[in-house]
């Protein structure tokens, strides 16, 4: 499996490309912003986008799905339930994403992890040591919880699922704001709140979120 880091907008947001290099099955992780630039990379590398995947619904990331519905009718939009009222318009083919289940985009598999508190609907896909994390985790920092819909609460119970993945694991985030990636081993060392939810520091955690 590949991942290309795309930065692309004016807020330093990340789309992904992610494919599988027999197939060339790809999948597009967050598209917005310019499109284009994906557009232009699938077609130089002969993959084929078989799904959208979103972390969550906020515009900047969800802006240029349009682009990819609009080119292919057929092509599968897939997002966490509790985000689906957050889009301005829903694409036909909007599918949930469900925790702990895998999508699958032709050859490529994508493992769902709900990890609600940026949004009600927020989740990491996690495809062999990728894992892209949206919003809810950025590199030495968290998403914002001071948000219509956002927790700090569910998002301490999502650090500690996230403090449990391996060391080895790599974060691809939403944004690029410290960093744009890092392993799991180094942030669970050097990112205050996920070293808080690994230590079991609920209260700390919180305190330090608001
Ligand atoms: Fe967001």
């Amino acid at each position: 499996m590949k991942t290309k880091q795309f930065k692309l907008g004016p807020m330093d947001n990340f789309s992904y490309l992610v494919w599988d290099e027999e197939t060339l099955d790809a999948a597009v992780i967050d598209p917005a912003w310019q499109p284009e630039k994906l557009a232009a990379f699938l077609k130089a590398e002969g993959l084929k986008l078989r799904a959208v995947l979103l972390t969550h619904a906020h515009p900047d990331h969800v802006n240029a799905v349009n682009f990819f519905t609009s080119g292919d009718p057929e092509l599968p939009v897939h997002l966490h339930e509790a985000d689906h009222f957050m889009l301005e318009t829903a694409p036909k083919t909007l599918k949930p994403a469900v925790n702990g289940e895998k999508i699958e985009a032709g050859a490529l598999k994508l493992l769902v992890l709900h990890t609600p508190g940026h949004t009600p609907g927020s989740v990491c896909y996690q495809a062999g040591d990728a894992v892209f994390t949206g919003d809810t985790l950025f590199i030495g920092e968290c998403g914002r919880v001071d948000l219509p819909g956002s927790s700090p609460e569910a998002l301490y119970d999502s650090f500690v699922k996230l403090a449990g993945l391996p060391d080895g694991a790599v974060v691809f985030p939403g944004h690029s704001y410290n960093g744009d990636t890092s392993t799991f081993g180094v942030q669970k060392e050097y990112n205050l709140y996920l070293k808080l939810a690994r230590q079991g520091r609920r209260a700390d955690f919180l305190k330090a979120v608001s």
